[in-house]
């Protein structure tokens, strides 16, 4: 597995991340344990996980998983977890980027994790009652504390991200951004991209097979059935059938994607995997999988690299339609400068 350095920081991280979201849920206790040894012998390090996944079973799983292993496997897992929504045994009212909850919600996911510290503790989302500089203010100490290596967001917009940014300057590492991101999701790159990219903070997409879609499982002429995240509830998420099925952009980004995949002689999931490894300020993908069969078919897009004619195709297809203004032909010709 190839590696980079996170954002503007020496924290090395595999450009493939473990996500952790299934664990506890769609996945028992001990396929969890077989996915996490099957990535780490892979070369992968980094194990993505939140206190809010499956009731805060994932970061059980993950600690029982952690403390069973030999010190060199142990030492070389880079541990990132996520703090902000209301987790077991907290009043909505409670959560968010406040201090109180922030402080409460990391030390049960140490407690969990079975760790002194994580090295990244990333907020999930901006929240609009808590200054900012509270949040702020709870992950420098966190920093000081040793609780936390480094910081990180996650589903910020890009003035919350600039924000941030600014306000962690000379005070702690602020590292990433996690924001969802694939070949159905590319508004993304409106602001947040160069909003990570200008702070320094490196990518770590989240849903890099669009939920599932992008593996080509799901029909235009059959709904979502069976073992499957839309097979078991059509409606769940930001990748709910009717709503991304309603797209006439799904399809043709799918037949392209196919159409490459064919021509590489590798899965679609591996080549929108590959696409998204390659885009402009990725640090690392993060997987997600039911499975270890599906585990090690996405693994496959390790060493994986598209070429020009392929990205471009792809790049086409799954371009998004912005009405002209701030993000379409007439904002972007506003803010153009050319030196010809
Ligand atoms: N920060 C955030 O707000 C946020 C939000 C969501 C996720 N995340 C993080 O990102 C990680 C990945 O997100 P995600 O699970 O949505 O990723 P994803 O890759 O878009 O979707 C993963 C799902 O697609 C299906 N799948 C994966 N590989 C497949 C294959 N080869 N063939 C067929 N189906 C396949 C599986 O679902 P089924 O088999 O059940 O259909 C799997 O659980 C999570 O684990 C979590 O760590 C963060």
């Amino acid at each position: 597995m190839e590696h980079r350095t996170l954002g503007r920081s020496g924290l090395a991280v595999s450009t493939y991340a473990l996500g952790t979201m299934t664990f506890g849920a769609e996945a028992d206790e001990a396929t969890s344990h077989r996915m996490m040894s099957q990535y780490v012998d892979a070369g992968g390090v980094v194990l993505e996980t939140a206190d809010v996944y499956a009731g805060g079973l994932s970061e059980s799983i993950i600690g029982r998983w952690v403390a069973a292993q030999g010190s060199s496997r142990r030492d070389r897992v880079v541990l990132a977890t996520k703090g902000r929504f209301p987790s077991r045994g907290v009043e909505p009212r409670d959560a968010g980027g406040s201090r109180r909850n922030l402080r409460r919600s990391l030390d049960r996911s140490l407690e969990r994790l079975g760790v002194d510290h994580v090295d990244l503790y990333q907020v999930h989302a901006h929240e609009a009652l808590t200054p900012m500089d509270e949040t702020a203010g709870f992950l420098e100490d966190a920093v000081r504390a040793g609780k936390i290596g480094y910081a990180g967001l996650s589903n910020y917009t890009g003035w919350q991200t600039a924000t941030m940014v600014a306000l962690a300057a000379g005070r702690f590492p602020l590292v990433s951004h996690q924001p969802q991101y694939n070949l159905l999701v590319r508004e993304t790159e409106y602001e947040i991209v160069p909003a990570a990219q200008a702070g320094g903070l490196g990518l770590l997409p989240w849903s890099p097979l669009a939920g599932g879609w992008l593996s080509g499982k799901y029909r235009r002429d059959s709904r979502p059935e069976g073992a499957t995240r839309l097979g078991e509830d059509p409606q769940r998420g930001m990748e709910a059938y009717d709503k991304r099925g309603g797209s006439e952009q799904t399809w043709d980004v799918l037949e392209v994607l196919q159409q490459v995949a064919e021509g590489r002689g590798a899965t679609m999931a591996q080549v929108a995997l590959a696409w998204l490894h390659d885009r402009p300020g990725v640090g690392s993908v993060i997987l997600g999988v039911r499975t270890p069969e599906q585990l090690e078919g996405n693994l496959g897009a390790v060493g994986l690299h598209l070429t020009d004619v392929e990205t471009a195709k792809l790049d086409e297809a799954s371009a998004p339609s912005p009405a002209d203004y701030p993000y379409g032909p007439a904002g972007v010709a506003q803010r153009t400068r050319t030196l010809d």
